[in-house]
């Protein structure tokens, strides 16, 4: 658990952060997202103590991490630096490696760990572990960043838009890799974006930042039932989806009934009380929405990726 008590960060006269008070529970994943320069980053970098704060504190499973040995800190958090920091005179297997080295694991170890990480990223070892960062595109690094805050098997994960220079097929591939990763070793991860269909896509909450302050924090379901101000609202635009579309096909179970015509909005208003719907066309039963699917779902379509009506 990662506990924000009454942080403030200042740079001279600028509060960059004001009075920041927010828990992050074990296994959750976080969603850090507003408009540039409205303190994203510096929470991260916080977070590493890769600069110190102004007032309040931090604690990690109720320890400040003030108290706590810096590298033993680092070495137990993964981060995804916003601009990609690969060390230019190592080879891509030698920046993986680095942290498993640290922690003195066996060669072998290692090697396994770097051929897996970077299958899982989509570039294959033999082609690439010996090339030097250069040598790769922009969103190559990225991708190698990715693996090698993986690497170490870190309880933590920061992510500074780690994925803000891929593809969209890259990123929406990553995106689903990590939301495995996520529910499968339930890792804690503070993720950076700007973009509010990213957040919508892979948070547990998110927390909406605005010129050093929170806005709003909740779950994707709050944020897009009871968007809190206009300022919120301007950060869920959405575009217009079908209950069809939200649907995962075959039956079970005995659940509410709502005709494949109904608005979405309705629906939403509906999974706040009941976590399964039937989906009802021409008197037959066609589908059925699960709660957590269905807002999965629809910050995919808000991605821009489905067939949006
Ligand atoms: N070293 C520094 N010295 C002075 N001001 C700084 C420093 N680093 C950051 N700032 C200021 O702090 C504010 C928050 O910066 P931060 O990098 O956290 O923003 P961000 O939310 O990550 O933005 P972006 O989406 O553009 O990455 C900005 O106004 C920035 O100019
Ligand atoms: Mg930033």
């Amino acid at each position: 658990m990662i506990r924000f008590k009454h942080v403030s960060k200042r740079y001279g006269d600028q509060e960059v952060l004001s009075d920041l008070n927010m828990t992050i529970q074990k296994g959750e994943f976080l969603v850090l997202v507003g408009p540039s320069g409205c303190g994203k980053t510096t929470t991260l970098k916080l977070m590493n103590r890769l600069i110190p704060l102004t007032g309040g504190s931090i604690e990690i499973d109720e320890r400040n991490i003030e108290t706590l040995e810096v590298e033993s800190l680092r070495w137990n958090m993964g981060y995804v630096l916003q601009q990609i920091a690969l060390f230019p005179h190592m080879t891509i297997e030698e920046n993986i490696a680095l942290v498993p080295q640290m922690k003195k694991w066996s060669n072998e170890q290692i090697k396994t760990r770097v051929q897996e990480l970077m299958a899982l990223v989509g570039l294959p070892y033999e082609e690439y572990h010996q090339r030097y960062p250069d040598a790769l595109s922009g969103g190559q690094q990225q991708r190698i960043g990715v693996a090698r805050a993986l690497a170490a098997d870190p309880d933590i994960l920061l992510m500074d838009e780690p994925f803000s220079a891929l593809d969209p097929l890259s990123r929406e591939k990553l995106q689903d890799e990590l939301l495995d990763i996520q529910a499968n070793i339930q890792k804690t991860i503070v993720f950076v974006t700007h973009d509010m269909n990213e957040a919508l896509k892979l948070a547990d909450r998110i927390c909406l930042l605005n010129d050093g302050a929170i806005e709003q924090m909740g779950t994707p379901q709050q944020f897009y039932e009871t968007p809190k101000n206009d300022f919120v609202k301007q950060f869920m635009q959405r575009k217009k989806v079908t209950v069809k579309q939200l649907m995962k096909p075959g039956i079970s179970m005995e659940a509410p009934t709502i005709p494949s015509s109904t608005d979405v909005e309705e629906l939403l208003h509906l999974l706040t009380n009941t976590s399964l719907v039937h989906v009802i066309e021409n008197g037959q039963k066609i589908g059925t929405i699960e709660r957590e699917h269905a807002f999965r779902q629809l910050g995919h379509y808000l991605d821009g990726r489905g067939d949006v009506s």
